[in-house]
């Protein structure tokens, strides 16, 4: 069977924009920017975007199209017998861990569009939201509903199969959902109290540069905002054919993304401020701020159904992504039907889940990296490890694997003058280099 294909390149690009748009721009961005001070955060988190995040996105999605295969096969079509094809396992695992916790996240997600459909979420329920959200959460079964019922939505448009299901979803959401922050952000400006939340965002307290653990974090969300250094990139890139042109695209991709997470912060930030909310929450932020700000707007209970259904849809269109990396191994590898392959993979993503959602509640006493949870865990290893060691890979495979020429073909560089030499010097040197750096400085090693 021939492989599937993106109808056009805007198929593509909107697919892999629904990859990188998704609840790691609004939830994991600002609680994970609140975890580490703010200003500072941000202004690393953006660097390290544009200095290793899209030069890297560039280089694993020319991988995938060069080799026209999966994240096994695409190392092995171009390396045989050489051992760059571990970053494709690595990848597999990665893909399972995230879908893990980031199903049970989204779950959340639809919890909270259910409750505004049905209006209970329109007036402040007793207690608060933060109490809701907790006794929710901390549910041994409810949860475990939702996060399934995500799941088999994202198995259900994996398995219609790449060009109908996921080219489609993403065309009229993304755009809404854009339209939706940038009002939300400019009420929440309107807050009492915005102003300490804008500081927070974007005035740097510089002390917290001396923290190693900071600049892990935000290496570690810069990738995962992008979905780089999985192999889903990569996949999604393995559907467009040699015709099309690259850079543009991933530059498009790469500055999307990260206007969302900034206009989420401008969005979420006020509201934590206003209502005296910790910045340091840590993942429950979004849940708890944001309902309190439309419960406050004019139309709020509206304008919150509309939000949580855009972002259950932004969830899906990455989290299909994601079910995609280990589908189109398993369909390659072993033969697999697309439809068999999505079920069963997605069914043990959930069951991974299962656990991740628990530790909120009945197993919560459960550590297992430091003094994190087990959803914690799973986060830290495949964001903040896995991801950008990926990302070293592909960087040293596409700098060093590759020949000069070879890498400017690949990535349709070829007649981009001065800028693709910038390029490969940044993949070749500073993207190994400072991940490397950050690696070993976070272990206590540097
Ligand atoms: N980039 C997605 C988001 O921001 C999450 C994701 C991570 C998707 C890794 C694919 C791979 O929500
Ligand atoms: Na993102």
């Amino acid at each position: 069977m021939a492989r599937e294909k993106w109808q056009s390149k805007l198929g593509f690009m909107l697919a892999a924009m629904g990859s990188a748009v998704g609840l790691g721009n609004i939830w994991r961005f600002s609680y994970v920017a609140g975890e580490n001070g703010g200003g500072a955060f941000l202004l690393l988190y953006l660097a390290f975007v544009l200095l290793i995040g899209i030069p890297v996105l560039l280089s694993e999605f020319s991988i995938g199209r060069e080799a026209q295969s999966d994240v096994v096969g695409s190392y092995q079509k171009l390396a045989p017998k050489k051992p760059w094809f571990i970053q494709g396992y690595m990848g597999l695992i990665c893909s399972f861990l995230i879908l893990g916790f980031y199903s049970v996240v989204a779950g959340w997600s639809l919890y909270y569009f259910w409750n505004y459909l049905n209006t209970s979420f329109f007036t402040m329920p007793d207690g608060g939201y933060e109490a809701v959200f907790g006794t929710f959460i901390t549910n041994p079964v409810s949860p475990l509903f939702w996060h399934g019922l995500f799941m088999v939505i994202t198995i259900l448009v994996v398995l219609t199969g790449v060009k109908d299901g996921i080219e489609r979803a993403s065309k009229i959401f993304m755009p809404t959902l854009a339209v939706l922050l940038i009002l939300l952000a400019v009420y929440s400006l309107t807050l009492e109290g915005a102003s300490e939340g804008l500081t927070f965002l974007f005035q740097p307290d510089w002390s917290i540069l001396e923290d190693p653990s900071v600049y892990l974090a935000a290496l570690g969300q810069a990738f995962f905002s992008l979905s780089l250094g999985m192999g889903g990139m990569l996949t999604y890139g393995s559907y467009l054919s040699k015709d099309e042109s690259l850079p543009s695209a991933t530059v498009g991709i790469g500055l999307m993304d990260t206007f969302f997470a900034v206009i989420a912060g401008v969005v979420i930030f006020p509201a934590v401020f206003a209502f005296n909310i910790s910045p340091e929450s840590g993942p429950n932020l979004v849940f708890i701020t944001l309902p309190g700000v439309f419960e406050q707007m004019p139309f709020g209970g509206v304008v919150g159904l509309v939000f949580f259904f855009l972002l259950c849809l932004a969830a899906l269109s990455s989290s299909i992504s994601i079910l995609e990396v280990p589908v189109a191994y398993f369909m390659r590898r072993f033969g697999w039907g697309r439809t068999l392959s999505s079920a069963v993979l997605g069914l043990f993503m959930y069951l991974l889940g299962v656990a991740a959602s628990l530790g909120m509640g009945r197993w919560s006493d459960v550590t297992i990296i430091g003094d994190r949870d087990i959803m914690g865990s799973m986060e830290f290893v495949a964001s903040d490890v896995f991801l950008p060691l990926g990302g070293l890979v592909i960087a040293l495979f596409v700098g060093w694997h590759w020949s000069k020429e070879e890498a400017f073909e690949a990535t349709d560089m070829g007649s981009l003058g001065p800028i693709r030499h910038i390029w490969r010097f940044l993949v070749k040197f500073v993207a190994p280099v400072c991940i490397a750096i950050i690696f070993l400085s976070s272990v206590g090693i540097l």
